[in-house]
């Protein structure tokens, strides 16, 4: 069932080419998204997101895409505060759960406070036929097929890329989003499975020698602006529930807010510095962290690099589908780690894959 892997992780963490060919399967067609899912539902005037753990996270990176291609004003919500607050709905909000087991029962919960409330609800779930599916008004599946290792890797990819469709569909619904970005997104798509597939090896052998060499560090930072925050925040989950390495993410500019004071030779920084627009403000971040003695691992664009200790260079995409690449290096660094340090890398300690009590 591994196909030669040592653990389900690694082989879901390959499968993720082959996962987004699968997600695009169909729902790219003459230049337009085809999602037809959506079609029963409205536009939303608002949307407010809900799910736990790396689903969140999904939402969470998706959230910049909605506002910026969409114009729809997303929240993005922790599914178990959501459930325990007295949330304000208005005319023409949808609830969109995340969720790939479909069956987290805080999720579960906001899908009833939802229905409550008489707002219309999408569920964005892996699994056919789930609870979430099935209580949800509609279903956006993810079809990443079913996921074995309890650190959640493809379900993720995944939901971005379907999240990145649903952008791309209410945007031209809407009116806003035509011309050059649309174009280049719909060219760019279908090229990733090809380079990713290309690049995970290269990934993998860095993520193996930099987590050797990091593996004494007792604690973690993960640094990102923008939509690398939320892969930041994933990063740091991935290195704590795996390898039991305390990770904390952060948006980089929060840093010289308090955290930076934590910073000295053993305790390190993971920054995603790719060539983006806020590479500069990253950079500058970094140099903070150097001034105070801290060593630096930070992802980076080829010719695009801030002066750190450890830059890794990643191949280039287009704006966002940088996060695609991003995500398999965050993932294969906390696996990497994990297996060096000994764990149990597909069972780690006190997790189970469902959540399925409060
Ligand atoms: O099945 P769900 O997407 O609703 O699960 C949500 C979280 O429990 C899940 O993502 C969890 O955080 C993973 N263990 C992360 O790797």
């Amino acid at each position: 069932q591994k196909d030669g892997f040592k653990h389900f992780m690694l082989k879901e963490i390959f499968e993720q080419p082959k996962v987004i060919r699968d997600c695009l399967t169909g729902r790219i067609q003459k230049g337009r998204v085809v999602l037809p899912e959506l079609d029963a539902l409205n536009v939303p005037q608002r949307l407010t997101v809900v799910a736990c753990g790396t689903s969140y996270h999904a939402g969470l990176w998706a959230k910049y895409l909605l506002e910026s291609w969409a114009r729809i004003p997303v929240q993005v919500e922790i599914a178990s505060e959501f459930r325990y607050r007295d949330s304000v709905f208005l005319p023409g909000d949808l609830v969109l759960t995340i969720s790939q087991s479909g069956e987290t029962a805080d999720t579960l919960a906001a899908i009833r406070i939802a229905r409550e409330a008489g707002v219309p609800i999408l569920g964005l779930c892996n699994v056919v036929g789930s609870s979430i599916a099935r209580e949800s008004d509609a279903v956006v599946y993810t079809q990443a097929g079913p996921e074995i290792s309890v650190a959640s890797t493809k379900a993720m990819c995944s939901q971005m890329v379907l999240l990145l469709l649903m952008t791309l569909s209410w945007g031209v619904r809407k009116g806003v989003l035509q011309g050059e970005i649309l174009e280049r997104c719909l060219h760019d798509l279908p090229l990733l499975p090809d380079q990713l597939e290309a690049e995970l090896p290269t990934i993998r052998e860095k993520a193996k020698t930099l987590s050797q060499e990091y593996a004494d560090a007792r604690s973690f930072f993960f640094l990102g602006r923008g939509q690398n925050f939320p892969l930041a925040l994933e990063g740091a989950l991935k290195l704590k529930e795996i390898s039991y390495i305390h990770a904390e993410g952060y948006a980089a500019g929060e840093m010289k807010h308090g955290p930076i004071a934590l910073i000295d030779q053993h305790f390190p920084t993971f920054a995603m510095a790719l060539g983006d627009e806020l590479l500069q403000k990253v950079a500058s971040n970094l140099q903070e962290v150097q001034a105070r003695g801290g060593r630096i691992i930070a992802l980076v664009n080829p010719g695009a690099s801030p002066a750190v200790e450890n830059p890794w260079v990643l191949s280039d995409a287009w704006g966002p589908l940088k996060s695609f690449l991003v995500l398999p290096a965050v993932q294969l660094f906390a696996y990497e780690m994990a297996v060096y340090l000994g764990k149990d890398v597909d069972q780690p300690r006190n997790l189970a894959k469902s959540v399925t009590v409060e």
